[in-house]
């Protein structure tokens, strides 16, 4: 069941939500709805983690898997052409979100009992509604312009 729309986060977006989360070297990073696999890509190259991007659409996701094989990465980046409802997080450290709000809501129970004590959840534009975020960071693209900003929210289980 698709839960959102493609709409991808810009680079810079990704880079400071994953240093948000503190990604560090090793750890297991999930992309919930990985898109063009931006997130995952960038997770494993610049942050050293063991990235899983698990996206519905199969065109996305072989766009993801095209560049991944040109980077030669495979080792260290898997997308799963699955559903999120289908995908096992326990392993997670990292997850990273960019949904909606409802999406949130539907896909909040698998993850109150799945994470880990400690995995970061790192969450763009939307909140996860009825959790205490640790951090909220906005975020401006380009600070000159003062625009396009981004909200993003670091949660900890
Ligand atoms: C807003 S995009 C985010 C893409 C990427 N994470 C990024 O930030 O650039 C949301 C993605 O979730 C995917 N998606 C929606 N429902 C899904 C589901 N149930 N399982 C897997 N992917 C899903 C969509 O196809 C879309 O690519």
């Amino acid at each position: 069941m698709f839960i959102a729309p493609y709409v991808a986060s810009p680079m810079p977006v990704v880079r400071r939500m994953l240093t948000l989360a503190e990604l560090k070297p090793g750890e297991t990073f999930y992309d919930l709805g990985s898109g063009d696999g931006r997130a995952v890509i960038m997770a494993a190259q610049d942050f050293g983690a063991n990235a899983v991007g698990i996206e519905l659409r199969e065109d996305l996701a072989k766009r993801a898997l095209n560049s991944i094989d040109e980077l030669g990465i495979e080792r260290r980046v898997q997308i799963l052409q699955n559903d999120i409802f289908k995908v096992d997080l326990t392993t997670a450290d990292v997850v990273f979100l960019y949904l909606t709000t409802s999406a949130n809501e539907k896909i909040k129970p698998k993850l109150e009992s799945e994470l880990k004590p400690g995995t970061r959840i790192v969450s763009h534009d939307y909140e996860i509604l009825g959790w205490k975020p640790s951090k909220i960071d906005n975020f401006c693209e380009n600070p000159k312009l003062g625009y396009p900003s981004h909200t993003l929210y670091v949660y900890k289980r």
